[in-house]
C-alpha cells in the first residue's frame, strides 16, 4: 500500500498539544515495541528497576490490560467473535481508557511512564489484519506522542526460538489464526509474526522509532536503553523519601495510576526459594 500521510495522528496530537514534552506533561513517556518474545518486557521491566533506584516516581502500562474491556476482550477471544475492524476497536477502546485513567494523570504528574506495547502495535497488527492502515491512525489520533519510542528488532527465527523456550501455547488471534494464513498454528504464527515485522519496519521509518538490536544480550541492550532515557530524565520527578502515592500526594494528585513493576516471570531460583518457605 502507499506510503500514509507521515505522522498522520501526531499532526493531529501536536494540533491538540498532546505532547508530552510540552509545559502541560511535565513527565515523560517511553514506550517499547516489537514482535512477540523481541524481549521488550525483559528491558522495561529493567529500565524501571534503574529509574526506581535513582529514586524517579514510574508508572508502568501495558497493552490490553485496561480493567473496563478487558473481561470483554477476553470472552470474545475465547468464543473467536472479533474480525478484524472489531479486533482494532476493542483494543483502541483498551487504550483510550489507558490514556485517560492512567497515562495523561501520570505525566501531567510528572512521572516517567513506561509502556508495554504502544499504538505501533495496532497499526502493525491491524494493518496485518487488513485494516485501512489511514483509518487506524485516525482512531488513534488522540495518543500522547512518545518522549522516546524503542523498537526492538529481532529475526523471526530468534524471536520464535525465545517464546518456545518459556511460553505457554500460543493463542488464536495472536497466531493471526483469524486470517486464515495457515490451520495450523504454529505455521500461522510464524505467517502473521513475519507479516508483523514487515509493518513494523515501515513504522520505524515513519515514526522515527529508534531501533535496538534486539539479538544482543540483555545487558548490552539495557545499556543502551539507558543512554537513550538519560538525557530524558534530568528534571525527572523524584520520590525523595517519600512513597510515590505520597509524592504524588505532594504534587497535588491522588489516584491508583501509579503502579508497581509488572509481576516478574519466576525463575528457577525463585520456585526453589518459595518451595523451601511457602508464604
Ligand atoms: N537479549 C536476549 N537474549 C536472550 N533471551 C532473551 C533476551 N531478551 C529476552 N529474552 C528472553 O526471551 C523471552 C521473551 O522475552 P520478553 O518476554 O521480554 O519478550 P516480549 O517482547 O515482551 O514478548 P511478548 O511480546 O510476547 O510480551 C524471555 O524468556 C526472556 O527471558
Ligand atoms: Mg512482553
Amino acid at each position: 500500500m502507499a506510503a500514509l500521510q507521515s505522522n498522520y495522528a501526531y499532526r493531529m496530537g501536536e494540533r491538540y498539544g498532546q505532547h508530552p514534552d510540552d509545559d502541560q506533561f511535565p513527565g515523560k513517556l517511553i514506550i517499547v515495541e516489537g514482535i512477540d518474545g523481541s524481549g521488550k518486557s525483559t528491558q522495561l521491566d529493567l529500565l524501571q528497576k534503574w529509574l526506581k533506584s535513582r529514586n524517579l516516581v514510574t508508572a508502568f502500562t501495558e497493552w490490553n490490560s485496561s480493567p473496563i474491556v478487558k473481561r470483554t476482550t477476553k470472552q470474545a477471544k475465547t468464543r473467536e467473535l472479533l474480525t478484524p475492524m472489531s479486533f482494532s476497536l476493542i483494543h483502541a477502546a483498551d487504550f483510550a481508557s489507558r490514556v485517560h485513567a492512567q497515562i495523561l494523570p501520570a505525566l501531567r504528574a510528572g512521572a516517567t511512564v513506561l509502556a508495554d506495547r504502544y499504538v505501533y502495535t495496532a497499526f502493525a497488527r491491524d494493518a496485518t489484519r487488513g485494516v485501512n492502515r489511514d483509518w487506524v491512525r485516525r482512531i488513534y489520533s488522540f495518543a500522547v506522542m512518545p518522549s522516546l519510542a524503542l523498537y526492538f528488532r529481532v529475526p523471526l527465527e530468534v524471536s520464535i526460538e525465545r517464546l518456545s523456550a518459556g511460553r505457554e501455547e500460543l493463542k488464536y488471534y495472536e497466531a493471526g489464526q483469524d486470517m486464515g494464513f495457515s490451520s495450523d498454528r504454529m505455521e500461522s504464527f510464524r505467517l502473521f509474526q513475519s507479516k508483523l515485522l514487515e509493518e513494523y519496519e515501515g513504522l520505524t521509518e515513519e515514526f522515527g522509532l529508534m531501533t535496538i538490536d534486539a539479538t544482543q544480550p540483555i545487558a548490552v541492550q539495557q545499556q543502551q536503553v539507558r543512554r537513550y532515557v538519560e538525557p530524558l530524565i534530568e528534571d525527572a520527578m523524584e520520590v525523595g523519601g517519600q512513597s510515590v502515592p505520597e509524592a504524588l500526594a505532594h504534587a497535588g494528585l491522588a489516584g491508583r495510576y501509579v503502579t508497581e513493576p509488572p509481576p516478574r516471570r519466576l525463575t528457577e531460583q525463585d520456585i526453589l526459594r518459595l518451595e523451601r518457605s511457602p508464604e
